[in-house]
């Protein structure tokens, strides 16, 4: 037999014992590290829902609610999406070294995002969205280099916008949208080679949106507006986003006319850009975007026939 054979029957000999007796589970290397973890978390939590009832030692670790192991019981995901916790989210998460994905969204968890997560090296996976996690983000998140998606929509994270989330160089999905973020978006936001949905929308930027932002080549979503308050306009540069399919920088104080570089995102199938400051003509090569579904330029200050110079757009009126 194989060494790959005789593993593969040494782990299913492991999973079908660790059915019946947790502790040849807890044998595993990092098993107990990974018990304890669970245990740590439950104790920082407040559950008035009694969701994490089951996690005690009545039942193997794996078969609580949220947990997911791999065959050798390490855990490798944790969804506690919507279970009405309160209180925080310990420390003790750092030491669930095997964790792939992480989910602790609609909660109402506050205080800081722990630090410790990014000793979490493996981690691909985290959504700490709907919350009120406070503080800013901590910048030891960027030893986190196989993380793809990171969802920190709407807590209550102030400071400014993280540059440390720019060594993250796998991101495929980063939503910093719906926190206190102050400041600009760092020019530095331009240079994920992977990255195609960025939202850094209701928050409390201001300054140039920055043109290195049309260096993002495979960028499918944008949304940057809404509370928040630019200087300036839309820069030609993001004509380059020629994989965008849905743009919104609606009402965020954007001023000048939109470029006609814009008339490049063939792929553009819903442009928001209203309740801004946008003047002059549209271009006429808006008239380009053939996939175009969805585009609202209300409350804006444009002169000239708008529709009437844009035949090819079957829209509603402004
Ligand atoms: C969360 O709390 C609400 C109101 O207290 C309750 O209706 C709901 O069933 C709870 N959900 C869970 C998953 O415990
Ligand atoms: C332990 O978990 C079981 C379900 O696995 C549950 O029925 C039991 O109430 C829990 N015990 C405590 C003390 O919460
Ligand atoms: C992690 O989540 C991704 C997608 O969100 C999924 O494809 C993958 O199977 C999950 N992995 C684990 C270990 O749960
Ligand atoms: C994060 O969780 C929320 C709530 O379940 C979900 O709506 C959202 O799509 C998740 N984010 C990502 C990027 O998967
Ligand atoms: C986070 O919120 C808690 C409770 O509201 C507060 O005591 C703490 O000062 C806040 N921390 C920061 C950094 O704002
Ligand atoms: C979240 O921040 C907002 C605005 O600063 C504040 O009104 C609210 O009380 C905060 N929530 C918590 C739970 O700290
Ligand atoms: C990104 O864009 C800026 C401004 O548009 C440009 O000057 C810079 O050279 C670009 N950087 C890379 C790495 O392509």
């Amino acid at each position: 037999m194989s060494y790959r054979g005789a593993m593969s029957c040494a782990i299913l000999a492991i999973v079908a014992v660790g059915f019946f007796v947790q502790p040849s589970l807890a044998a595993v290397d990092g098993v107990p590290e990974d018990i304890a973890a669970l245990l740590g978390l439950k104790a920082a939590f407040l559950d008035p829902g009694g969701s994490l009832e089951g996690w005690n030692k009545s039942t193997p670790h794996c078969w609580w609610v949220g947990v997911g192991c791999d065959e050798l019981g390490r855990v490798v995901s944790l969804d506690l999406n919507g279970m009405n916790l309160s209180g925080v989210l310990s420390t003790a998460v750092g030491d669930l070294r095997g964790l792939l994905n992480l989910s602790t969204a609609v909660n109402s968890l506050s205080g800081p995002i722990p630090t410790e997560l990014s000793r979490v090296s493996n981690l691909r996976y985290l959504n700490l969205s709907n919350n009120i996690f406070n503080g800013s983000f901590p910048s030891a998140l960027s030893r986190l280099k196989n993380l793809r998606i990171l969802d920190l929509y709407n807590n209550n994270l102030t400071g400014s916008l993280p540059t440390e989330v720019t060594d993250l160089r796998n991101l495929r999905h980063l939503h910093l949208g719906g926190n206190f973020f102050t400041g600009v978006i760092p020019p530095e936001y331009g240079g994920w080679e992977f990255l195609e949905y960025l939202a850094v929308s209701g928050n409390e930027l201001g300054g140039r949106i920055p043109p290195e932002i049309g260096n993002l080549s495979h960028l499918r979503q944008l949304y940057v507006g809404y509370f928040n308050s630019y200087e300036g306009g839309i820069p030609p540069e993001m004509g380059k986003l020629t994989t965008l399919v849905r743009l919104d920088m609606a009402n965020c104080g954007l001023s000048g006319e939109i470029p006609a570089e814009i008339g490049n995102l063939v792929y553009l199938d819903t442009i928001f850009l209203q309740v801004n400051g946008l003047s002059g003509r549209l271009p006429t090569e808006l008239g380009q975007l053939r996939s175009l579904k969805s585009m609202d330029l209300s409350n804006n200050a444009f002169t000239g026939e708008i529709l009437h110079r844009l035949p090819s757009l079957r829209i509603s009126p402004l």
